[in-house]
């Protein structure tokens, strides 16, 4: 039956056909089985994403058609995230390596980067930045693409996530403006300090883990949860953000669907939740001294966990 099927296009809407019969997830690069088949036939053809609508009839020798076949098979049968069967995804337009070292990059973060943090850094001079929490380190070497003179360090408590950053780094050509720093949260940044921290920490609930579709399996679950409500990570960086922050710094974290948890455990700290183009994605701006201010909450709150 798929020796029918010769063309790019052809190749793609078949993909795109078999994803979605079987009821996959679309979760993780892209939000439907076009998009997903698309990602998947041209990486697995080594093409650009970017490549002419004519070359779309360009026909697949043999080799390529057992190739791109076997893949479209494995992420039907494994559930395999495609960025994992293809090595590669696209963060912020910009290009990154993927395996199951670290989750596959996702996060609307890559819009602000892509907007400059408009309107949060407009009146702000950043000289040093840092993503806690780094995984593949796709928001901390997308700074630092987006701006090239910042200083950006990236932290993960994970080897293999921080092999991966580092293969990044290499591959995105920052050597020299981004640092990989393996640490448990703030743990190995003594005496540094930064005008703006990003992360985008593990943040599922045990509950929300254990529901979750065959392709989150793939990732490592360091990555994805964080404790029974999924604050408990978030709320060692609510502690401690104040130390490693400059006087005006911004402290940006995402929370995703913990974001109600969150603002009914600390309703009196003043969390600004950022607005996306496809609306409100759980992820929180606040300035040093609203972290200083309300210190004794979040250390309550903080404590009563540990
Ligand atoms: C949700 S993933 C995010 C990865 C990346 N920032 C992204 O957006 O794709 C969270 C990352 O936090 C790391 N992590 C978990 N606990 C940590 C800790 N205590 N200190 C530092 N990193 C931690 C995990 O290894 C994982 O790579």
């Amino acid at each position: 039956m798929t020796a029918e099927l010769a063309s790019i296009i052809d190749f793609i809407r078949y993909g795109a056909s078999r994803f979605s019969a079987a009821g996959l997830t679309f979760g993780h690069s892209h939000d439907n089985p076009i998009d997903e088949a698309t990602h998947l036939v041209l990486a697995g053809l080594h093409l650009p994403p970017d490549i002419p609508p004519a070359y779309g009839a360009g026909k697949l020798t043999a080799e390529e058609r057992g190739r791109v076949l076997a893949l479209i098979e494995r992420r039907v049968a494994e559930r395999v995230p495609v960025a994992y069967l293809v090595g590669e995804t696209w963060f912020a337009g910009l290009k990154f390596k993927s395996d199951r070292r670290a989750l596959v990059p996702r996060s609307p973060i890559a819009e602000l980067i892509e907007n400059g943090f408009s309107p949060w850094l407009d009146e702000r001079h950043v000289e040093r930045a840092l993503d806690l929490c780094t995984g593949s380190g796709c928001i901390g070497i997308a700074m630092a693409e987006y701006n090239p003179a910042w200083q950006v360090d990236i932290v993960d408590i994970s080897d293999e996530a921080l092999s991966l950053a580092r293969e990044n780094i290499a591959f995105q050509h920052v050597e020299g403006r981004v640092e990989a720093v393996k640490s448990d949260l703030f743990g190995a940044l003594a005496g540094r300090r930064y005008d703006l921290i990003v992360s985008n920490p593990p943040y599922v609930t045990e509950d929300e883990y254990a529901a979750l579709p065959g392709e989150y399996a793939h990732e490592p679950k360091l990555g994805l949860t964080s404790g029974e409500d999924g604050l408990d990570i978030c709320l060692r960086i609510l502690d401690q953000a104040a130390d490693y922050l400059s006087g005006d710094g911004l402290l940006i974290v995402e929370v995703g669907e913990s974001e109600r948890a969150l603002a009914a455990l600390l309703p009196e700290v003043p969390f600004v939740w950022l607005e996306f183009k496809v609306g409100q994605m759980g992820i929180f701006a606040l300035e040093r001294r609203d972290l200083v201010e309300h210190a004794a909450a979040i250390r309550a709150a903080a404590v009563a966990r540990a």
